[in-house]
């Protein structure tokens, strides 16, 4: 289908301030020029707007609440528009808590339509802290468990239905940080969790293979790519960065294996930081690998 991409400006989420220039880095790199050149038909829908980042401490363990609820709102009801028109949305982050609104738009869509869903989160981390379990208040450390109907109400029911999804429906692939508590909440959920350890035993191929079984032909297969899955050498540009991450070729791999399904309907890359960032190796990183996530080759295949 053609695409729509939308910035969401804001750093409401994160610990560290910068993720809000993501929108801007990713275009400056050539995302929406890359993907025309592959012959996609793309549209820039512009930033969603949204409240300044008040950068204050955490409240009952929630760092700027109201603000991501607001920002939240505007994903759902920008990428549910884009939806309703038959485009693919693909959102420009900002921090990783704005998946909340656009997974719960996605989530919506396939409900009305009587599709199934599945969300291929990769990232370093889980995402699946609670504000009692949190160690810094900071919600893109929760969207997992908010759209798992594990959270404050103003961000579980932002898409009218809780939860949102069932963690049968999602696999996270790159995992290499999670906290001590919420170590205990992945396992009680039975989130499917292709973690670093695992991909180091089994290859990237295989891991991939196991994450995208059973998606059948009406399958809706939303990536959430936060760009700190990728080792931290090449992509420096990231609020919360872990060593031992995936290399050049294995996220190569992971692109070029989820456009072989056909199945990728929608799209968020978030946490790109161009203040941390070597020139804008980051953002240039994440649109050659969003090159080949729209089928871009070596050779050509059949
Ligand atoms: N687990 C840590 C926390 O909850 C880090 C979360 C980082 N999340 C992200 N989307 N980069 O604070
Ligand atoms: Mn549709
Ligand atoms: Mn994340
Ligand atoms: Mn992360």
């Amino acid at each position: 289908p053609p695409v729509s991409m939308f910035g969401v400006p804001t750093d409401v989420g994160a610990g560290t301030r910068g993720a809000s220039m993501g929108p801007e880095a990713l275009r400056v790199a050539g995302l929406g020029e890359a993907l025309r050149a592959r012959g996609v038909d793309i549209a820039d829908a512009g930033d969603v707007p949204g409240p300044k980042n008040p950068w204050l401490g955490p409240v009952d363990g929630y760092r700027h609440l109201d603000q991501v609820v607001a920002w939240n709102q505007g994903v759902f009801e920008t990428t549910q528009a884009i939806l309703r028109d038959g485009r693919m949305p693909v959102m420009l982050g900002g921090d990783h808590c704005l998946a909340i609104g656009s997974i719960a738009a996605v989530a919506a869509h396939c409900r009305r339509e009587g599709r199934s869903l599945r969300v291929l989160w990769l990232d370093a981390h889980t995402d699946f802290n609670t504000s009692t379990i949190t160690p810094s208040g900071n919600v893109h450390g929760m969207p997992v468990a908010c759209l798992c109907g594990i959270g404050p109400d103003a961000l579980t029911r932002i898409g009218g239905h809780v939860p949102a999804i069932v963690p049968s429906q999602v696999r996270q692939l790159g995992i290499r940080s999670v906290d001590q508590d919420e170590k205990r909440l992945v396992k009680e959920h039975r989130l499917d969790i292709y973690d670093m350890r695992y991909i180091d035993e089994v290859g990237m191929k295989r891991a991939m293979e196991q994450a995208l079984q059973g998606l059948d032909r009406d399958t809706h297969l939303h990536v959430s790519f936060d760009v700190d899955i990728l080792d931290p050498t090449i992509a420096p540009g990231t609020g919360t960065p872990i060593p031992g991450g995936v290399n050049y070729r294995e996220a190569q791999l992971i692109m070029e294996m989820i456009a072989d399904s056909g199945r990728l309907r929608s799209l968020d890359i978030v946490e790109v930081n161009p203040a941390l960032d070597n020139r804008n190796a980051t953002a240039e990183l994440a649109v050659d690998l969003v090159e080949s996530l729209f089928g871009k080759s070596t050779l050509m295949r059949d």
